[in-house]
């Protein structure tokens, strides 16, 4: 199948990237809201992380992997990476102008627009927060909102949690060393900045003070991918069950254990 009869088939599958089980936090929330759906997902994890890398190496990246997706059939690509949607989706859209791109970026703005000590703290990659893409966004913001943005870099967060060490003290006392600097400044928000990090929330809310309101941008993504859909006229209406793919290229064992338990579900090592 070439691309445009991908993009015009409304049976062919969303296409997920990203460079680990970061990914499946945005497969879960697309899932959740088009179960019908069929998806693809490529955790690039013999690449991981990418938050080390360099701009050109992060689009070297997420070029292969779009190429990977849309030679497997996909209508749709969804970047499941706040580094490289930041790094990235630039050189994607002009690259493959076919087929509709989504990004994901630190969600700055609902955190802005809310906050009310006017101070947001953004836990993200150190190539996401260091791309052009952030630093515009977050200026502008800082001006329009008159709000102080205090960035943190996660530095070490995705690597435990592609070598299973999710659950370990190691993990604690880097939340504890990247977190509270940040509470002890006065932040509000805390803006979950790579796609990772959800399924560290229930450890970071046992370090923070109940009153900081903690978000991540994956429901905004799953809402734009539908609406997007919509928009070409490639929602699935057909009623028969979805098929998923899940794809490693390095071990795929840590991606099963951030697996749902469905039978619909087929996990391989490319
Ligand atoms: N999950 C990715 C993100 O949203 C990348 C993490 C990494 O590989 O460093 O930024």
């Amino acid at each position: 199948m070439n691309m445009q009869e991908n993009i015009n088939n409304k049976t062919a599958p969303i296409g997920l990237f990203d460079s680990g089980v970061g990914g499946t936090t945005i497969w879960k929330e697309v899932n959740a809201l088009m179960p019908n759906e069929n998806t693809l997902f490529i955790a690039d994890n013999k690449n991981a992380p990418y938050g080390e890398k360099t701009k050109a190496e992060i689009i070297a990246l997420c070029d292969a992997n779009t190429r990977l997706l849309l030679a497997k059939g996909a209508k749709i690509i969804v970047v499941a990476c706040n580094t490289g949607t930041t790094n990235a989706i630039q050189y994607l859209r002009e690259t493959y102008k076919e087929v509709p791109f989504i990004g994901i970026e630190p969600a700055i703005k609902p955190a802005s627009l809310q906050s009310v000590t006017k101070k947001i703290g953004v836990l993200a990659t150190r190539s996401t927060l260091a791309s052009d893409l952030f630093a515009k966004n977050s200026e502008h913001l800082k001006q329009e909102e008159q709000v102080e943005i205090i960035e943190q870099v996660g530095e070490g967060l995705v690597e435990l949690i592609e070598t299973g060490r999710m659950n370990t003290p190691e993990m604690t006392e880097l939340l504890r060393h990247h977190l509270l600097p940040m509470v002890a400044q006065g932040i509000d928000y805390l803006v979950l900045g790579c796609t990772h990090y959800p399924y560290l929330l229930p450890q970071i809310q046992q370090l923070i003070p109940p009153h900081i309101k903690v978000i991540d941008s994956g429901y905004a993504v799953a809402k734009q991918t539908r609406h997007i859909l919509e928009e070409y006229n490639l929602l699935n209406d057909t009623d028969t069950p979805a098929q998923h793919f899940w794809y490693a290229n390095g071990k795929a064992e840590v991606l099963q254990q951030f697996a749902p338990d469905i039978n619909n579900l087929q996990i391989s090592v490319l």
